[in-house]
């Protein structure tokens, strides 16, 4: 083959640097693997940062707690919709990935009698939905941020060979569907490079910038989703989007769930603590998408605060001084900083907004890569993986517990880069012939985005694709706005086909990168109004006016026709559907039943 790009070899390619993919590094460099990391951004600062709350584990530190409790939480917080073998799996290793973790060196915020300080959150109970229980290991309301130090200082000590600041391109998926790598630029120069891995793991993190309010990084371009969509790779659960309650209102920064654990209280304009008549158990611990559909209802029935209405405030001037600023030292100085308030004196001004994606690359709890194939649902595509927020395996279902996205990175991350190195240590083989045309496949974005003139501008369409996203398929869903999103994204999708980059020298190539991203972003925005559009019933975070609550579907649930996966594939724009594992590993299936807090 002749080399228009430098090939360079690895055991293993991850895309990604975030939690994720910084655990999933671990464990194939320790295992002595050659191990390249892609990140758009320095490791440390990849969006897990933002993570603030803490990660679940049923470590009982401060009161009881098990891994069933936790399981229960979880499958009910995800509408049922959840698979239960992977959430059994995920529950049962919670408290060994924690405790890895704190033996890396994570500065955890410690109890009086030395142990991992655990704090409340949202959906997680105790002795199966009785009451609000302490699950949360927190470093005070900078949990990700720890976690990132720690796990990128113990890859740095494995010998993981980092490349910073590089987009990845494109899936090398050659003509019997195995994945050989990725090719990527040099953010800097424009140079590309060809990865060329026995395994490939992608953990790219979330799409939260769809939308056009969201607490997400504008690095979380949905670059993995969009790279396996066209490849041929379908795309599971994307109508499922968490709102969370707690975003700066006009600033969309997040203001953790860690607040309302330790003792924070959202009201009205009336000072009532309206959460009690939503839910009279967990109240403001209710699961995220009840309180964010609560908020919005206050704010929809004129209870809303400030001139226009249309925030509700988050109070926290009841605690004692001194444990927000132990505790919640960070949110503290992000309401003096986005909302120009002294979060000990006044309430901060908040709104729902967008924040993970339930969705992703369908996997397995071992972090390989399934898809449809003859009469397999879950047949798996040779040298692929993927973890974290692109996953979907699917722990979260129709919604997610805080604290169960960093679990997830760490559980999945671990369980892919295990499953990478049984893999590559079962059958030690050289690297596979690469065909020039499956590379070819992988820079034909470059090649029209080069030389395309006279097209649309990508800030312009970019900024239709999140309004489009933000007002057709926002909290709550309405069939005719649905619908019409549908068309509206449609046409957005051939805007960006024919999008020119206007300044081509520009430094570090920003237009071409975000040229590139936008192409990531159509797909998954396109993925998720044709699968919202579709799902005729309302489930977890997917909630629509005509799949009303009734008796007959409580919570406007239709089990009968809907308790299934949607998979959207790129090619044809084409839904299919598989089936929810109700079959947990060991323990018996949590029976379905109508879910309240
Ligand atoms: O509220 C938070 O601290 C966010 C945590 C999460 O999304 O899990």
């Amino acid at each position: 083959m002749a080399a228009k790009y430098a090939i360079r070899k690895f055991d293993a390619v991850i895309v990604g640097a975030g939690g994720a993919g910084l655990r999933a590094a671990i464990q194939l460099s320790e295992a002595g693997l050659k191990t390249a990391v892609i990140s758009k951004v320095f490791p440390t600062r990849s969006h897990t940062v933002a993570a603030q709350g803490g990660v679940a584990a049923s470590l009982g530190n401060s009161e009881e707690d098990h891994w069933h409790w936790h399981m229960y939480d979880t499958i009910k917080g995800s509408d049922w919709l959840g698979d239960q073998d992977a959430i059994e799996f995920m529950c049962r290793k919670a408290n060994e990935v924690v405790v890895e973790l704190e033996h890396y060196g994570m500065p955890f915020d410690r109890t009086d009698a030395g142990k991992i300080y655990q704090r409340p959150f949202g959906g997680h109970m105790s002795n199966f939905g009785e009451k609000p229980v302490r699950r949360s290991c927190a470093a005070a309301d900078r949990t990700g941020h720890a976690m990132l130090h720690a796990m990128y200082q113990r890859n740095v000590k494995a010998n993981t060979q980092f490349f910073v600041e590089w987009q990845a391109l494109d899936l090398i998926r050659d003509a019997e569907g195995e994945v050989l790598g990725v090719t990527a630029m040099d953010m800097e120069t424009g140079e590309i490079v060809v990865f060329h891995a026995k395994a490939t793991i992608f953990a790219t993190g979330g799409a939260g910038r769809i939308f056009h309010s969201s607490t997400n990084a504008f690095i979380n371009t949905g670059d993995g989703l969009g790279m396996a969509a066209r490849a041929g790779i379908p795309l599971e659960d994307m109508e499922f989007w968490q709102f969370h309650p707690t975003g700066v209102a006009g600033a969309g920064v997040l203001i953790t769930e860690g607040v309302r654990g330790e003792g924070g209280i959202l009201r009205n304009s009336q000072g009532e603590r309206f959460m009690e008549r939503y839910a009279p158990n967990a109240k403001d611990l209710a699961s995220r998408d009840v309180v964010s559909r609560a908020m919005v209802t206050e704010i929809n029935e004129g209870r809303g605060c400030g001139p226009n209405k249309d925030f509700v405030l988050l109070d926290i001037t009841h605690l004692p001084p001194e444990t927000i600023m132990k505790r919640l030292p960070g949110i503290h100085e992000i309401a003096v900083q986005f909302a120009g308030v002294d979060a000990l004196k006044e309430p901060i001004p908040v709104v729902p907004t967008a924040h993970y994606q339930m969705g992703g690359i369908p996997t397995n709890y071992h972090g390989q890569v399934v898809m449809p194939q003859g009469n397999s649902q879950n047949a798996v595509v040779p040298g692929f993986y993927a973890a974290g927020e692109c996953a979907c395996a699917s722990v979260h279902g129709a919604n997610r517990l805080g604290t169960n996205s960093l679990l997830d990175l760490l559980v999945f991350g671990k369980s892919a880069g295990e499953s990478a190195v049984e893999e590559l240590k079962k059958s030690p083989k050289a690297h596979k012939e690469l065909h020039q045309e499956s590379i070819d496949k992988t820079l034909e974005r470059l090649a029209r985005l080069d030389e395309q003139k006279g097209g649309a501008s990508v800030h312009d369409t970019r900024l239709t694709l999140q309004r489009t996203m933000q007002n057709h398929c926002g909290v709550f869903r309405f069939a005719d706005k649905l619908k019409e999103g549908v068309q509206k994204i449609l046409d957005v999708q051939k805007d960006v086909q024919r999008t020119e980059i206007k300044d081509k020298s520009k430094v570090f190539n920003t237009a071409r990168i975000e040229a590139l991203e936008l192409d990531n972003l159509i797909e998954v925005a396109v993925a998720t109004m044709v699968s919202a559009e579709a799902r005729k019933e309302s489930r977890g975070a997917h909630v629509r006016d005509d799949a009303p609550d009734t008796a007959a579907n409580p919570n406007g649930r239709d089990d009968k026709n809907w308790l299934k996966h949607t998979l959207w594939f790129k090619e044809g724009n084409r839904l299919d559907y598989k089936s929810v594992k109700l079959t947990p590993l060991t323990v018996e299936s949590i029976a379905l039943k109508t879910r309240a807090y």
